[in-house]
């Protein structure tokens, strides 16, 4: 099982140095608003993904009036401990470590301790374009998946370069198509890649939500999950040469795997249209187990969970189900976040689990 065993931070956000120990497989954080609860899981994705998972910048987390900040921590993963850090140096110069070694790519540290998080902007899943979701499915199967993360990692850089060439052309009003048929070359081989292993997933991924949807709500309804892309029907080498023309007028590349709809639905409408608030909370935590159970059977163990502010997402009804699953069948270490205590104590009595808890921003 992979846990983390603790934390300390150092110069991140409000924290100026604090360490945390999480000796328990179920652990509470709860304090006022504002204390630092989201910053706290934040800092733990940064041990997974070497990222904020709120997208701002490494520079932002940097706890005001100062230069630099560290996360250090130990996971633990079958019996071995594996001390982990994140360094932004004053240089602005970012440092990715793990058992004592610095990694060259970050990349490589991509998947190694997956965890999960819930956080109440998450809705944006359903409510916005595919695009989002796109990113979802990206960061997913690029930590079960070495190819297609290298795969994705030379699309966007090699489809960044067409796009420039693009402009330029366009600018110097003069065609180089030696060198955008081989960029376009590279990009359908990593493109079709990327298809393939999407368009292989897709069917699997479905399956997971549907039966996790069911499991949350308690309802069946008619929810669907589509997987379309252009490349379904020509090669990307083909659809290259057939947009040409409009990539030139347009100066972007207007089709690729970059353009794929990941679409969300209930009888068979937009899910975010025709979905109620507690449909889509529900909608969402099936996204997200179906994540976390992608994650266990391709590692062969479960990913740390973080569930930020849990009682704003789903009734306590639904909540205790959940929390049963994850804890009873899941078996991941859990960190959730509330305002009261006394919230997360109910529930997790009622279940019959232990729970530490840690208190912050107490004066
Ligand atoms: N770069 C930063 N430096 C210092 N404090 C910060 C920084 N970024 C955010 N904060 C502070 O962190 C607090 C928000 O923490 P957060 O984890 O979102 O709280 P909550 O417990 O409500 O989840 C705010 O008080 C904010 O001022
Ligand atoms: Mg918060």
């Amino acid at each position: 099982m992979l846990r983390l065993n603790n934390i300390t931070l150092t110069q991140f956000k409000n924290y100026s140095q604090n360490s945390f120990d999480f000796s328990g497989n179920i652990i509470a954080i709860y304090g006022k608003n504002g204390a630092g609860k989201t910053n706290l899981l934040d800092a733990i994705h940064y041990l997974s993904f070497t990222k904020s998972y709120f997208g701002s910048q490494d520079t932002q987390q940097v706890q005001t009036g100062c230069e630099g900040f560290r996360i250090t921590g130990d996971f633990s993963l079958k019996e071995n401990i594996h001390p982990t850090n994140i360094v932004l140096r004053e240089s602005g110069k970012k440092e990715v470590g793990c058992n004592g070694v610095l990694y060259e790519k970050f990349s490589a540290h991509l998947g190694r301790f997956p965890v999960v998080m819930i956080a109440p902007d998450d809705i944006e899943l359903i409510n916005s374009g595919s695009e989002i979701r796109r990113r979802f499915l990206d960061t997913l199967l690029c930590q079960t998946d070495t190819d297609y993360l290298q795969a994705l990692i030379r699309y966007n850089r090699v489809l960044q370069q067409r796009n420039s060439y693009l402009k330029q052309a366009a600018v110097l009003k003069r065609k180089d198509e030696d060198l955008l048929e081989t960029l376009d070359e590279q990009l359908s081989s990593a493109g079709t890649i990327i298809y393939e292993k999407r368009q292989a997933f897709a069917p699997v991924f479905k399956e997971l939500i549907l039966n996790y949807y069911l499991e949350v709500s308690g309802t069946p309804e008619k929810v669907d999950f589509f997987y379309e892309s252009q490349l379904a029907h020509q090669s990307l080498e083909t659809l290259l040469k057939q947009y040409r023309e409009k990539d030139y007028i347009l100066q972007r590349t207007n089709c690729g795997i970059h353009k794929d709809n990941l679409d969300l639905l209930l009888d068979q409408q937009p899910f975010k249209n025709r979905g109620s608030q507690g449909q889509k909370k529900s909608l969402l935590f099936a996204l997200k187990l179906a994540e976390a159970a992608t994650l266990t059977q391709k590692k062969g163990f479960s990913p740390i969970l973080l569930l930020d502010d849990v009682f704003e997402k789903l009734d306590t009804h639904r909540m205790t189900n959940l929390l049963l699953h994850i804890c009873r069948q899941m078996k991941s270490q859990l960190f959730l976040t509330d305002t009261h205590r006394e919230r997360i104590e109910a529930v997790f009595q009622q279940i019959g689990m232990q729970v530490d808890f840690i208190e912050i921003g107490k004066d």
